[in-house]
């Protein structure tokens, strides 16, 4: 049986998405950053931001290879990345289980996703791994639930001052709690700068030379706001997608989470975001890191 392609995404405002009642129960349904285009202005950041934020249909089909991981789980679409993957929860009497499948792509694997999730899980809270793998076109992973809702479901859209505070105090504890000694995966500056070679971005020069690093850790690699869960007393509960997961400065999240407070809940939330952290501003690290997220 054919597996269903998805089609391009639909476009959302941050305030259309947390105004989407038919989504309210679902975690994480929201948007994320997109790096389609390289970029460095704070309107042409937010412009892009608006065009590639997506939230699946209700009534999204359900590929094929998705159908036979869920058995006969009842499936919910929760979350649709701008290359067009779609993250499911499955729901059955064993509890709940997440899907995550999408095509094949140059940046990162699922496979590598699930190797990072499996060497994280002893020093923090990550989603434990069920079943990775495969096709000629697509991938997926399949996850055990973590407790939690999004940081950006509509209940903590509504309620920033708390949900700020959970991504900064969260991001620290992942800093503290992954062992840099003994971490085998890198995302320093020059294997991303390779990595978007790869995929046909030539990052500008100003950007190939990065500052010293100030405190080096294992960084998520993706530190944005939809991919920390809160649960309902306002605590970080865990981290999801950790594809990028690597050793380096930790001024490359930090910039990223920073920088993911104004796509989801508004400008206004920056400080605050480094104050639960534990951090005085280093403006030089947080341009550099929030430039090349972009550039890459
Ligand atoms: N194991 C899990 N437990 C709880 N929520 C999850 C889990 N896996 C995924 N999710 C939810 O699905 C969303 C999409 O998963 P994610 O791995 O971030 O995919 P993508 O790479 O497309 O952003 C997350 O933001 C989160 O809300
Ligand atoms: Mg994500």
């Amino acid at each position: 049986m054919s597996e269903t392609v998805f089609t391009p995404a639909s476009t959302y405002r941050p305030k259309e998405v947390a105004q989407q009642a038919d989504h309210s129960r679902v975690p994480g349904g929201s948007y994320e950053a997109s790096r389609a285009a390289p970029t460095s202005s704070r309107d042409q950041i937010l412009k892009r931001e608006n065009r590639c934020m997506a939230i699946p249909a209700a009534d999204v089909p359900v590929p094929a290879r998705v159908r036979a991981l869920a058995g006969a789980a009842t499936l919910d679409p929760v979350w649709r990345n701008n290359l067009g993957g779609v993250t499911f929860r499955a729901t059955d009497a064993d509890g709940i289980r997440y899907v995550k499948w999408g095509l094949r792509n140059a940046e990162t694997s699922m496979r590598a996703e699930a190797e990072r999730l499996r060497w994280a899980a002893p020093f923090t809270p990550v989603p434990p791994v069920l079943d990775e793998g495969r096709d000629a076109t697509h991938e997926w992973l399949v996850t055990a639930g973590v407790p939690g809702l999004s940081a950006v479901d509509p209940r903590w859209i509504a309620e920033p001052a708390r949900a700020v505070q959970a991504l900064g105090r969260g991001l620290r504890a992942l800093h503290d709690a992954l062992p840099v000694v003994g971490c085998p995966f890198s995302w320093s500056v020059p294997e991303r700068i390779a990595n978007a070679a790869v995929r046909g971005i030539r990052v500008p020069d100003d950007l190939r030379v990065s500052p010293p690093i100030d405190r080096l850790v294992v960084c998520h690699g993706d530190a944005c706001a939809p991919n920390t869960l809160i649960d309902d007393d306002g605590a970080w509960t865990g981290h999801v997608d950790l594809g990028a997961l690597g050793l380096g400065d930790r001024w490359a999240d930090i910039a990223v989470a920073a920088m993911s407070t104004e796509w989801n809940y508004g400008p206004g939330w920056h400080d605050a975001l480094l104050d639960a952290y534990g951090v005085a501003p280093d403006a030089t690290r947080l341009a550099f890191y929030r430039q090349l997220w972009n550039a890459t």
